[in-house]
């Protein structure tokens, strides 16, 4: 069996008629690579965190997109459009909260409009070529977040993280797990501890499982020994991952970041958000206007117990992301480097410095 740290976490197959994930439900247990043709299908990965990740979900988005177009049957452009645009619509809201999907469609939808005097056929193929590029600019963004990350670690540090923002949520390498991984290259080594991260146990089963491939020295800690661990003094940072950073610097994560970078701030340990600039959404202004994902009670009550944890018809609330105001985050690393507070200049910065290669949201 191949190494976990061999697959692609997202990819087109040769004939580039099927999106291939690794389903990540089945991980750590069992490594199941899907084939998967139909709108529906794809939807339900994307909906069922069979492909999950900010940044993968937008890159299967793209694939998806693609795949939707190819099987559309007319050499009518408005009649092409419609039906483009239905489909894309109903991707779009497989996730309401990571940007990276949204991003990553009207990414394609522009080749669509861009496009419009040119046959069906050549904007396939142009489709195709945009999709491509999405994953290979993706995998050369989490590169660079890696380099940018190793900035501020020794060789030997601790660092807690929390989800998974590891190579399982991105074309390679991850966000926040990037400078794990590049500096594993490189021969250095560090103590992680991850997060279990309930409820879905991102932390546990997909951050732990490619740590451990990778060699790194992991510990998995349920979610609310994160306090204890820091007080331990085994922290020296805290990477985590993004799905939608406003232009203020709010950064919304998975469900209990926010808890992390409180306990963070009070033991005086740096705090550290991970993402490329795809994530941030200058049209959002502040955390209180990104929609948040809201999930079914199952997944806390049922989901990894052989019988239901909690009593019959407990009201749950079941949240997939919070938002860790602006004010607890020490830097905001992407691929073009580390943005510092005042975030609401530093992230335009970001932007306006790399004029049109930073193609981040909100441009
Ligand atoms: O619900 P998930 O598993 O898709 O949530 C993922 C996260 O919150 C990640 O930290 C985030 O998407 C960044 S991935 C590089």
């Amino acid at each position: 069996m191949k190494d976990i740290l061999a697959f692609e976490t997202v990819a087109l197959d040769d004939e580039n008629s099927k999106l291939v994930i690794i389903d990540q439900t089945q991980l750590p247990g069992r490594v199941e690579i899907l084939h998967l043709e139909t709108q529906q299908e794809i939807f339900e990965a994307i909906y069922l965190l069979k492909v999950r990740g900010a940044p993968a979900i937008g890159v299967a988005a793209a694939f998806g997109i693609y795949l939707a177009a190819k099987r559309i049957q007319t050499e009518d452009y408005s009649s092409f459009y419609q039906d483009y645009k239905k489909a894309s619509d109903y991707l779009e809201s497989a996730r309401p909260t990571a940007v990276n999907l949204a991003w990553a469609l009207r990414r394609m939808e522009q080749v669509v409009t861009e496009n419009a005097d040119k046959s069906i056929s050549q904007i396939k193929a142009l489709l195709l070529q945009e999709c491509r590029a999405i994953k290979e600019e993706d995998t050369d963004m989490c590169r660079r977040i890696g380099e940018h990350g190793l900035s501020v670690l020794k060789d030997g540090a601790g660092v807690l993280t929390h989800c998974n923002a590891g190579l399982l949520a991105t074309s390679k390498y991850g966000t926040a797990l990037a400078p794990i991984h590049l500096g594993r290259e490189r021969g250095m080594n560090f103590r992680v501890f991850t997060d279990e991260t309930r409820p879905l146990l991102q932390g546990a089963r997909l951050s732990a499982f490619e740590l451990m491939a990778d060699g790194v020295d992991t510990t998995v800690i349920c979610d609310n020994m994160a306090s204890q661990v820091m007080k331990n003094g085994w922290v020296d940072a805290v990477f985590v991952g993004c799905d939608r950073v406003a232009a203020n610097g709010d950064a919304c994560n998975k469900i209990g970041t926010s808890g992390v970078a409180i306990l963070a701030k009070h033991y005086g340990i740096p705090f550290y958000v991970l993402g490329p600039t795809s994530t941030i959404d200058l049209s959002t202004p502040t955390g209180d206007d990104i929609p948040i994902e809201q999930r079914p009670a199952e997944e806390i009550t049922h989901m990894w117990y052989e019988k239901p944890m909690a009593p019959d018809g407990v009201k749950v609330y079941n949240p997939a992301f919070d938002v860790t105001d602006h004010e607890l985050i020490t830097g905001i690393i992407t691929e073009h480097g580390i943005a510092r507070p005042p975030y609401t200049e530093s992230l335009k910065e970001l932007f306006t410095k790399q004029g049109t290669s930073a193609k981040g949201c909100g441009e």
